[in-house]
């Protein structure tokens, strides 16, 4: 066995369901309430109110069962609820690789939108039903979802990346994006 064989995983199929957003076999699914997104939305009393009341479910992460270790190509279906808090759309707390490298997200269902942010500028990439979003190395990026239906996504990323969500409470993501007056996303400045 190659020595990058590590740990060991046999080639797989993994079945998804269009309809319940699932992959079997699957691995772990992170569940993100609002109580765990402090800090992260403009209105962060609002934020905290949400929290002491319904804290409703904003994401879904289900994770394939290809491991995050170096060399592996992990998948996940990231499912983000319609909402919005003063406005903001409800959103992923959004990463940092601190290994850079690239990632990719296709559009499976609902109307959504990444945020990414260099530490310099902004990008903003429309995500409807088959678009390809591509992330280049050192980019930090956020999902949003912008419609009125669950927003889900397939994300394909490097296994040995890392998640750094730290970098995001301390430099941002230059913009947010929240409701505009027609319904899609209007991006203010971050700090606004
Ligand atoms: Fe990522």
């Amino acid at each position: 066995m190659p020595e990058f064989h590590t740990p060991p995983i046999m080639p797989m199929a993994i079945r998804f369901d269009h309809e319940q957003l699932t992959l079997a076999p699957a691995g772990p699914t992170l569940t993100r309430r609002m109580s765990d997104l402090e800090g992260l939305f403009r209105d962060e009393a609002a934020r905290a109110a949400a929290a002491a009341g319904e804290n409703p479910v904003v994401y879904t992460v289900t994770s394939s069962p290809v491991p995050e270790a170096n060399r592996e190509l992990p998948q996940s279906i990231t499912t983000i609820m319609p909402g919005t808090t003063s406005g903001e759309f409800w959103m992923t707390k959004g990463h940092q690789h601190p290994d850079h490298q690239g990632e990719i997200y296709l559009a499976i269902t609902g109307r959504g939108g990444i945020l990414m942010f260099d530490g310099e500028q902004t990008s903003w990439l429309e995500m409807l039903p088959g678009t390809i979003g591509y992330i280049p190395p050192g980019w930090a990026h956020r999902s949003v979802n912008t419609g009125t239906e669950p927003y889900a996504f397939l994300a394909v990323y490097p296994g040995g990346a890392g998640h750094d969500y730290d970098w995001v409470v301390e430099h941002g993501m230059g913009k947010r994006a929240f409701r505009g007056p027609d319904g899609s996303a209007l991006l203010r400045p971050f700090a606004e």
